[in-house]
């Protein structure tokens, strides 16, 4: 059966924010909304999950991602199995490609997927017939991190349009940057990055975004400043700055606040280093958003597993 004709999306897989149109997007923030303010009053939510099974391949470690796929597939009634690489067998040689053919052999309804290597989930999505969500593959996309973040926005600052957001740190090694670049532009706010220059991709202007080396200069009139992770494990040793040098130049402080709006918000999608990119007190002050981003995580996936596996549109103000 064709996935695409019976969900309202329209697609088959979320791979990347790249691939997804304002509607699209629009539709599963919606959805996200709508499941959170089922939260809030505290009613059941819809089982639109109940006897479908969501398979988690988590080749990478994770806090965030994984647990919130688990709540909400749980949450919607579904099951999950996670199967780590250390516990799979492709530690006695089998490919990839094979282990996601044996366990689609299962039947499950859906498949996550985290693993280092970019296009990873595209190579598997065009094998499969079940839908296959990206958790994030090596430096390419994180597609439901940078949803989870576009809902965490409109929740904070309304509009997307003309919001200035700017991007803070190793640019060149980050698939939320990616993701969140893409979806935000696409949604109309006016994205800047910044970094040091061996963090910056070569050729990141013909994104579209505006690019800086000052994190002063970067941080004025911004309307959100989205703090990354370096990502050590996907760095060659000789890019590898220091954390006391970086937090002097890059790190986020209360003294970098004091050149930023004063309503900024400040958001990263964890795990967070404290004291290299943010200030202990920047992550738990009150410009902080970066538990609500935590906690918006649960609703975006529910919304994705909902509308992927066939439910209707939903939004605040439906019933079901
Ligand atoms: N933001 C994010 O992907 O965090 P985890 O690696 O903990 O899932």
């Amino acid at each position: 059966m064709d996935v695409t004709a019976r969900n309202v999306l329209g697609i088959k897989s979320i791979l990347g924010t790249e691939l997804l149109n304002k509607h699209q997007i629009q539709q599963i923030l919606d959805c996200a909304f709508y499941f959170k303010a089922i939260r809030n009053t505290k009613a059941p939510f819809p089982k639109s999950l109940a006897g479908k099974n969501a398979v988690m391949l988590f080749f990478e470690p994770s806090t965030r991602t994984r647990s919130s796929f688990a709540l909400a597939a749980k949450n919607l009634g579904g099951n999950t199995v996670v199967l780590t690489k250390e516990a799979s067998s492709t530690g006695k040689g089998e490919t990839l490609l094979d282990t996601a053919r044996t366990i689609e052999a299962m039947q499950p309804d859906v498949l996550v997927l985290r693993h280092p290597s970019a296009g990873s989930p595209h190579h598997i999505d065009r094998a499969l017939a079940i839908p296959v969500i990206n958790a994030g593959d090596g430096f390419h996309e994180h597609p439901t991190q940078a949803l989870l973040d576009l809902m965490t926005l409109k929740e904070f600052k309304g509009n997307f349009a003309g919001l200035r957001v700017l991007i803070v740190g190793d640019i060149a090694h980050s698939r939320v940057a990616r993701s969140d670049i893409y979806a935000l532009q696409t949604m109309g706010a006016k994205v800047s990055v910044c970094g040091p220059p061996t963090l910056l991709p070569p050729q990141i202007e013909a994104l579209g975004v505006t690019a800086y080396t000052d994190l002063r200069a970067a941080v004025r009139d911004q309307d959100v400043v989205m703090v990354l992770r370096i990502q050590l494990e996907r760095l060659n040793p000789a890019q590898n700055p220091s954390g006391g040098e970086y937090a002097r130049f890059y790190g986020v402080s209360t003294e970098t606040l004091k050149h930023c709006k004063p309503d900024v918000l400040i958001m990263h999608p964890g795990p967070v280093n404290r004291g290299v990119e943010l200030s202990p007190d920047v992550v738990d002050g009150p410009r902080s958003v970066i538990l609500n981003q935590v906690g918006n995580g649960v609703f975006v996936r529910m919304a994705i597993f909902h509308l992927l596996t066939g439910g209707e549109a939903l939004h605040e103000g439906t019933m079901v």
